[in-house]
């Protein structure tokens, strides 16, 4: 599968609904003005700014060299670190690791939990959102079904949408208590009536790539047709989301100072 590449620029003008979905997620985070916080997979740097107006000094790591270039921009004052999930080591321990909208890009998904649990101090905790088991299936299947007619096998779509029980055990092999868990529906409107088109471009584009330009534009079309029964109402399209919701905390002693 060819690795996803981030436009920047899409992704704030007509996405910005993630990161605005996300604030809800700041506030399970609860961050406090002292503690220190790493935003995994910062993107544009939104919520890594919306974080550090708690007073607490945070971090953003992402992939991406365009989306960091944009989180630089738009917040000079914060610090944005290049990194994979599944990979990054930084030299301090964080109070929490949070993540929004980043987890069911990484499909090594034992790695990344393993830099986690890692990254944070005992008692720390990890508070993530990202697609769940049942995510954007209307999507996927109108998708695969028109790109079959064009390339002649099943493209895959390449994301990690895990149940509450599956991503759990995961966690709790790495050392992370997982104490709430959430899979909910969450039918999220797309701006315009090129929603569904700007919303495969923007996310899906690597499903695309055995096209030339002219079919894709066919193919997108054709998937709007048959999405158009389930996940466009009263002028509006919808993507079809379904989140995963947790909270978790690092086992392990915390020190208290005078003991
Ligand atoms: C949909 S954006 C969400 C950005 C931000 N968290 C927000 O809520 O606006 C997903 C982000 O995950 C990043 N990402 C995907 N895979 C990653 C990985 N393996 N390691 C670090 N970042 C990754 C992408 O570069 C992108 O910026």
């Amino acid at each position: 599968m060819p690795e996803q590449q981030w436009n920047s620029a899409l992704y704030e003008k007509r996405h910005a609904f993630v990161f605005g979905y996300g604030q809800g997620l700041v506030e399970l985070l609860a961050p406090q003005a002292d503690e220190v916080i790493l935003d995994l997979g910062c993107g544009t740097g939104q919520l890594t700014y919306q974080i550090a107006q708690s007073g607490a000094r945070v971090i953003g790591l992402d992939h991406s060299e365009t989306m960091l270039a944009t989180a630089r921009q738009n917040y000079p004052e914060l610090r944005f670190v290049q990194g994979n999930a599944t990979s990054f080591a930084l030299d301090e321990k964080f109070d929490a690791v949070f993540s929004n909208a980043v987890l069911h890009w990484v499909t090594e998904a034992a790695a990344a939990a393993k830099c986690i649990a890692a990254a944070l101090k005992p008692g720390g905790r990890f508070v993530a959102e990202f697609g769940g088991r049942g995510n954007v299936s209307n999507i996927i299947e109108a998708t695969q079904m028109v790109l079959r007619q064009y390339t002649g096998h099943d493209v895959p779509h390449g994301w990690y949408y895990p149940s509450i029980g599956e991503y759990s055990s995961l966690l709790e092999s790495c050392g992370l208590e997982v104490t709430q868990a959430w899979l909910f529906d969450r039918p999220t409107p797309l701006e315009g009536e090129a929603g569904m088109r700007n919303w495969l471009t923007m996310f899906a584009e690597r499903m695309f790539v055995e096209l030339n330009a002219a079919q894709k534009e066919e193919a997108l079309t054709e998937i709007e047709m048959y999405l158009r029964e389930s996940n466009y109402d009263g002028g509006q399209w919808y993507a079809d989301y379904r989140r995963l919701r947790l909270l978790s905390i690092k086992q392990g002693s915390i020190a208290v100072s005078g003991s």
